[in-house]
């Protein structure tokens, strides 16, 4: 759902009129080659029909996504049965082609592809790895719309990422947890998987009677047909893939409703009723919070999981509803987490990152709401939080650029502690009105959209009306500790 050039390849033998011998990867919106003014003029050329390239081609998770078309709408339907640990879905991807497409890939990691169809008619699909490759009946025409259905079914897997562990599919004692950064979509459903093509998601999920399956948005209905419920789910703000989430087992439900949105909370019955059910009802009076100094909350619902699992040990932004591992109430209530997850609905679900080397960009601002939470709910103020880190923050984090932090260092202390500590500098720098003026205006500029961070920089200067090349390049960019900036 993104208006960016997406690239088309040219696979050698895949063009359907493959007359002009491209090499390599082109994109459908090149030119073609000028005709020789020799030649007599020649009849219409034929369409060049390309391949859908494997990968959106960003730096860092190069495969990551494919090109040739955005999505603009998923329908994920799929039964779940935890005792057999078997996943049966129907996907329905709905799409516009950006090139004209004899192809195009869908990112789909195990399960067995039972058929396909686009726009009603059987499709040729094949594997390539965690590639689905579809070639419809029909080439497709740039700028037009089609719907392409998948069946599937199997035995989910969780990824396995050398550098950044798992994400996934995770089956549990007697459900399952579908989550993770950077990647996870493709473990349950076909998926243009990049945040770069964010789209609006309906789930239906299907679960043994007497289990929760939470996911996204809006819950949209629960019945059940003999021993199976079905819980439906409706994301209707653009979401990038890495954001979706099913979470299914016995939880604490609940349900309530705050500025006309509804409130949906569950906390596994693992955990006695306690600081988690704590924490996680505080979420609509810490956004409350957040909406003062970042503007409006951007999405149509409220809510948090609280997941016991020990291969989990973190806390996901997915979008509208965070899941919480319960390792982070173990010592009692917790909103500094809290504050954190919901200050990335605005930075991150709502404003996505459009390359994953800006991941400053979510938790640099994430981290810092966390700062100012604890400010306005009479903890340390922010000013003292970046004084104890600058003086204390250990040399990896001085010589790790956290805009541009390398794959491994993606979700590393520099990114998290370096990029609040970049926020408050900017802070210093460009005072308390423009500071706040820079957040609400980021957040509503890019509202539902992609954005950098050149433009985050752009914004800054534009608002503060001051050079600041020279403090960004130092603390996103610089090797070594920046010069103490002043205090707020
Ligand atoms: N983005 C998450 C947060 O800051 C943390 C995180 C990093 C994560 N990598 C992850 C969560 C992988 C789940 C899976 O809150
Ligand atoms: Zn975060």
């Amino acid at each position: 759902m993104t208006l960016s050039r997406r690239t088309l390849c040219a696979g050698t033998g895949l063009l359907l009129a493959g007359m002009l011998g491209l090499a390599g990867c082109g994109s459908a919106e090149d030119p073609a080659p000028a005709p020789s003014s020799a030649a007599p003029a020649a009849p219409a050329a034929p369409r060049q029909f390309l391949l859908g390239a494997a990968g959106v081609g960003d730096a860092y998770f190069p495969t990551y996504g494919n090109g040739g078309y955005d999505v603009s709408r998923y329908t994920v339907k799929v039964r779940y049965d935890p005792a057999e640990d078997r996943l049966t879905g129907t996907t329905t991807v709905q799409a516009a082609a950006t090139g004209d497409l004899s192809a195009f890939n869908l990112d789909l990691a195990g399960l067995t592809v039972r058929s396909v169809t686009v726009d009603g008619a059987p499709a040729k699909h094949g594997r390539k790895g965690d590639e689905l490759v579809v070639t419809p009946a029909r080439g497709l025409i740039a700028g037009n719309g089609f719907v392409v259905e998948i069946a599937y079914d199997g035995k989910p897997e969780p990824l396995r990422n050398e550098v950044l562990g798992s994400g996934g599919f995770l089956h549990t004692d007697e459900g399952a947890i579908a989550l993770g950064q950077p990647e996870s979509a493709s473990t349950w459903f076909p998926v243009n998987d990049h945040p770069s093509d964010k789209a609006t998601y309906d789930f239906e999920i299907t679960v043994p009677k007497g289990l929760t399956a939470v996911s996204n948005g809006v819950p949209a209905g629960k019945s059940t047909t003999g021993d199976w419920t079905t819980w439906k789910w409706a994301e209707r703000s653009p979401m990038a893939s890495y954001l979706s989430t099913v979470v299914i087992g016995k939880f604490r439900i609940t349900e309530g409703e705050h500025k006309g949105r509804p409130v949906f909370h569950a906390v596994t019955t693992d955990l006695p009723s306690g600081a988690a059910d704590r924490s996680i009802a505080d979420t609509v009076e810490v956004t409350d919070y957040l909406e003062s100094v970042f503007g409006p909350y951007p999405f149509e619902a409220y809510g948090g999981v609280v997941i016991s699992d020990a291969r989990i040990r973190y806390a996901l932004e997915t979008q509208s509803r965070p899941v919480y591992s319960a390792s982070f109430f173990s010592r009692g209530e917790n909103t500094a987490v809290v504050a954190h997850e919901m200050a990335h609905q605005w930075f991150g679900n709502s404003v996505s990152l459009a390359r994953w080397q800006d991941i400053w960009l979510n938790e640099g601002l994430a981290t810092y709401a966390e700062w100012l939470w604890a400010e306005h709910d009479g903890g340390r103020t922010a000013q003292q939080e970046f004084d104890d880190r600058y003086a204390g923050s250990s040399g990896q984090v001085w010589r790790t650029p956290p805009g541009e932090p390398g794959v491994p260092n993606l979700f590393s202390e520099s990114v998290y502690q370096r990029g609040g500590m970049t926020v408050h500098a900017l802070r210093v720098a460009v005072g308390d009105k423009a500071f706040f003026e820079i957040l609400k205006t980021w957040a509503a500029q890019n509202r539902d959209a992609n954005a950098t961070t050149a433009e985050f920089v752009a914004l800054a200067e534009r608002v503060s009306g001051k050079q600041l090349d020279d403090l960004f390049e130092a603390w996103l960019y610089g090797k070594q500790r920046p010069d103490r900036p002043g205090r707020v």
